[in-house]
């Protein structure tokens, strides 16, 4: 079956407070993308991939300087996202023309592994996605009202990318109208009736949000 990779990368990166959107910034001498369409790549040379980039013509441009600058090679098609990361997928999709899987992936989750993308591809049905989940280190606390209140953390995960699907599955479930709940994409796919198959994320695969971020990602 054909495997498609979206990666989003549309975003302004206000939490990184950089005027270089935190995507283009350098880890180990490469722009944060630049790891990501490698570790695609690497994992299988088939996927399509699609990359999506803001629609600033200025951001486009620095992405083509910056292909030639580092040598790029990989082929990907470029899609302009939109306002949120859910307009972002939903018009990436859309240039999705046959059947297939796709992987939905982060495009400042540079240090996925390879294992991960192939095992995240590997455990997707018709009707069930896949989705990388990790335990939490810390305690937990709702704010409620004037007060908190501690939860159990032993059931709450958090959520990683990629996450994959069944390509005709995943167009319908974007069909649906916006809601402030779709922070991910399997959620808009369980809204949908989509079922879950959870899976081990890696601790390694933080996504790179803030400065903090950025200095551990080097580290690791
Ligand atoms: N993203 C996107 N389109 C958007 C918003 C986000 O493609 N309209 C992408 C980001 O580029 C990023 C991923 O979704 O790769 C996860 O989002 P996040 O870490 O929140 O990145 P930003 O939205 O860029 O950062 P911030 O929320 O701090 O502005
Ligand atoms: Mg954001």
């Amino acid at each position: 079956m054909q495997k498609y990779a979206i990666i989003v990368a549309a975003g302004k990166g206000e939490r990184m407070g950089s005027s270089l959107p935190k995507q283009f910034m350098l880890l180990n001498g490469v722009p944060i993308l630049m790891h990501v369409l490698q570790k695609f790549y690497d994992s299988d040379k088939k996927f399509k991939i699609i990359l999506t980039l803001p629609e600033k013509t200025n951001l486009l441009e620095k992405w083509y300087f910056l292909c030639e600058k580092y040598n790029c090679s990989i082929p990907h098609v470029i899609v302009p996202g939109g306002e949120t990361r859910f307009e972002s997928v939903k018009k990436s999709l859309e240039k999705i023309e046959g059947e297939g899987l796709v992987a939905i992936h982060d495009g400042v989750r540079p240090l996925v592994s390879i294992k991960l993308i192939k095992e995240c591809i590997g455990a997707v049905r018709k009707d069930t996605c896949s989705v990388p989940i990790i335990p939490l280190k810390n305690s937990i606390r709702k704010i409620k009202n004037k007060t908190s209140i501690s939860l159990n953390r032993s059931n709450l995960f958090s959520v990683q990318t990629p996450q994959c699907f069944n390509v005709d599955e995943i167009k319908k479930a974007y069909t649906q109208n916006y809601s402030s709940d779709f922070t991910d994409d399997a959620t808009v796919f369980q809204k949908n009736g989509g079922t879950i198959k959870l899976i081990s994320g890696e601790e390694n695969n933080i996504k790179i949000t803030t400065k903090t971020d950025l200095k551990l990602a080097h580290l690791l």
